[in-house]
């Protein structure tokens, strides 16, 4: 699929469909929707009048145009109010339309730009860029049945003049690369896990390498000379052989921004099984390395000047005569030791090794992104995920990208009081603090392993997967936290 930008009148062009926005309660037309009320002999305000339309945010009226217009069909987009529009709500608007006009069997799409609002036009081309490649996305891979529409091969942005011209075009690249990252990262996600082992993992992180960005991909010997006992003891189950992927990105500057991703890429819980019943969404519980991969070609690709250096310990969690046990003690990468009380608190021994990597390599900040516990789903849902830190400052900076992304966080609480439960009578430390603020108690297992570098912990168990296809999500994973991710790394550069 292409996306492109052109000049011309949308209204004369030769497509298969246009997309052309509206505001709610908005007494006179813009320009573009006015011209095509006319041609359509006043069909559009004739809606509006009997209600049919009122511009609400999420609605789209799809209008077939009989040869009144070259295009075949007209999809009237509602943005809500004028002064609430956000570029969120236009991503979410151009994903549905395209949504919409993808299964009304449309190939070549065509959307006018949003001119009238306070948004600036470079913000507006990215968001549109974003949600017609993020609406569009399709896992269908295994299926062999094909679909009955054709699929979308292009949607042109097209402009009127050029007016802006140049910042349309440049959000418009900027926004396709990172949206394309986001596809990446739920590709990667949604595959099964008989096809997205650890070494299937290394292979896309390998396929990234380029001019600016080396690949290493680390074994099992690395690990055991390293003294990486959490990942091994995780990995110590399964036949897969596990992987420590490391991606560095030169941009320049002194200073390396790390992003640390677990790459649980099944995990059945291990000894401490989980119950059969939605087990199957373990496959993406390598959803965090997922995003850290993507960022990192996107961020490759967009080439900020700042060091970046993503870090992924990848592995399954399997239970077998060979698996380590509930009452082992595993010897971590820094020395620290750890008395594992449940298998299935996996994710935070892995990442305790390469928390303490990413200490060795003295990369500052850090953000790692994990499927972590059910307790932080049990507290933000799937709304949004859940935001730890050690150090505000860093923590705010992230929450700001967060926030133009749309990708929302919320930050809880690293109380000292916590620290009681994750004591241990065996070992210095213990996997597991019971089951109230089991997403806290999560977080301060892993701080243990910061060394005390700026770091933040985002844990994305609740919002990794997508029900349903909902705007600029669709079924499956939604490829979380990739955008904030790259956000984050251009504000810092
Ligand atoms: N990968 C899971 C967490 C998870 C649960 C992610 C649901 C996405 C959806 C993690 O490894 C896990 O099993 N956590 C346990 C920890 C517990 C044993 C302390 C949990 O949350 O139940
Ligand atoms: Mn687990
Ligand atoms: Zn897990």
């Amino acid at each position: 699929m292409r996306i492109e930008v052109t000049k011309a009148d949308i209204l004369t062009i030769e497509t298969d469909a246009i997309v052309v926005y509206i505001y709610e309660k908005s007494d006179d037309l813009d320009g573009i929707v006015a011209g095509a009320d006319k041609a359509l002999d006043e069909a559009i305000s004739g809606l509006i009048k009997n209600g049919e339309i009122n511009g609400k945010h999420g609605e789209i009226t799809m209008v077939y145009t009989l040869g009144k217009l070259p295009s075949p069909r007209l999809a009237i987009v509602g943005l809500g109010k004028r002064e609430e529009l956000a570029t969120d709500k236009v991503r979410n608007a151009i994903a549905d339309a395209c949504r919409t006009l993808k299964k009304s069997g449309a190939k070549k799409l065509a959307t006018a730009v949003i001119s009238d609002s306070d948004l600036k036009a470079q913000d507006v081309a990215q968001a549109l860029s974003e949600g017609a490649t993020l609406g569009l996305y399709e896992f269908g891979k295994y299926i062999t049945k094909k679909p009955d529409y054709p699929g979308v091969d292009s949607v042109s942005i097209v402009v009127a003049d050029d007016k802006d011209l140049k910042q349309i075009t440049s959000g418009s690249q900027r926004g396709v690369i990172i949206a394309d990252g986001v596809c990446m990262a739920r590709d990667m996600a949604n595959e099964p896990g008989n096809y997205m082992t650890p070494t299937d993992m290394a292979e896309v992180a390998l396929n990234l390498a380029s001019d600016n960005i080396t690949v290493t991909v680390f074994d099992k010997d690395w690990m055991q000379e390293k003294g990486m006992g959490g990942l091994l003891g995780v990995a110590s189950g399964s036949v897969q052989p596990p992987k420590f992927i490391v991606m560095e990105y030169k941009g320049g500057g002194d200073k390396t921004v790390g992003l640390v991703g677990k790459g649980l890429t099944f995990d059945s819980g291990g000894i401490s099984i989980k119950p059969s019943d939605k087990m199957q969404e373990m496959k993406g519980d390598m959803a965090g390395g997922a995003s850290v991969i993507a960022a990192m070609g996107a961020i490759a690709k967009l080439k900020p000047k700042i060091n970046v250096t993503g870090i992924v310990p990848a592995t399954e969690n399997l239970p077998s005569g060979t698996a380590q046990k509930p009452g082992d003690v595993l010897k971590t990468m820094g020395g620290k030791t750890v008395e594992v009380i449940n298998t299935d608190a996996e994710g935070r021994l892995i990442l305790a090794d390469a928390l303490c990597y990413a200490n060795e390599l003295k990369l500052s900040p850090v953000v790692d992104i994990a499927t972590l516990t059910g307790a932080c789903m049990v507290a933000l849902g799937d709304v949004c995920s859940g935001l730890f830190t050690n150090n505000q400052e860093f923590a705010d900076k992230v929450i700001a990208s967060s926030k133009a992304t749309g990708e929302k966080m919320w930050q809880l609480p690293m109380y000292d009081e916590y620290r009681e439960q994750i004591k241990s009578t065996v070992a210095d430390i213990k996997n597991t603090g019971g089951r109230w603020g089991g997403a806290t108690t999560a977080a301060q297992f892993l701080e243990e392993f910061v060394g005390g570098t700026p770091w933040v912990h985002l844990d994305i168990a609740g919002t990794m997967l997508s029900d349903k296809d909902k705007g600029y999500l669709a079924k499956g994973a939604a490829g979380i936290p990739v955008r904030t991710l790259v956000n984050l790394v251009l504000s810092l550069a």
